[in-house]
């Protein structure tokens, strides 16, 4: 019997563990969202409003043109984002180390709900 209930707890103490795990993944993809679109916000917008583009429009971030210029992954924007293209130049001191991934991730995901925020 004693050894059924401390099973019991001993499950319980596990599950509980698994839980906080998951709730500190979950509070790091969203803290690392909002650090995606902080840097969207300083480096970025000022060009690229609304995943627009005001200087070349036709180079805009709406996921149909990330698609027909064959950039719509994290990894190709991220590299658009550290090193520039075309008339674009280069973010990648500003971004530091990781932010060329999270405004890329930031930016794909919005691309993916149209730009509607939220
Ligand atoms: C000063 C204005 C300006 C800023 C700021 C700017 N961009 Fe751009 N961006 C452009 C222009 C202009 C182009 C078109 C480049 C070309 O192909 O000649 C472009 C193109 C792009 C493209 C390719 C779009 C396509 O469909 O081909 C991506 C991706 C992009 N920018 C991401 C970013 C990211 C990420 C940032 C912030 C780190 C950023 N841009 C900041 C002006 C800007």
């Amino acid at each position: 019997m004693l050894i059924h209930v401390l099973r019991c707890l001993l499950g319980a103490v596990l599950l509980l563990f698994v839980n906080l795990g998951s709730a500190e993944a979950t509070a790091a993809a969203i803290q690392d969202t909002s650090r995606g679109a902080v840097l969207f916000e300083q480096h970025c917008a000022g060009c690229h409003i609304n995943g627009g583009n005001i200087i070349r429009r036709g180079k805009n971030l709406k996921l149909k043109t990330l698609e027909r210029d064959d950039i719509a992954t994290v990894e190709a924007i991220a590299a658009i984002a550290r090193e520039g293209r075309g008339q674009m130049s280069g973010y990648a001191e500003v971004l530091g180390t990781d932010g060329d991934q999270l405004v890329a991730e930031w930016i794909l995901l919005q691309a993916q709900k149209a730009w509607t925020q939220g």
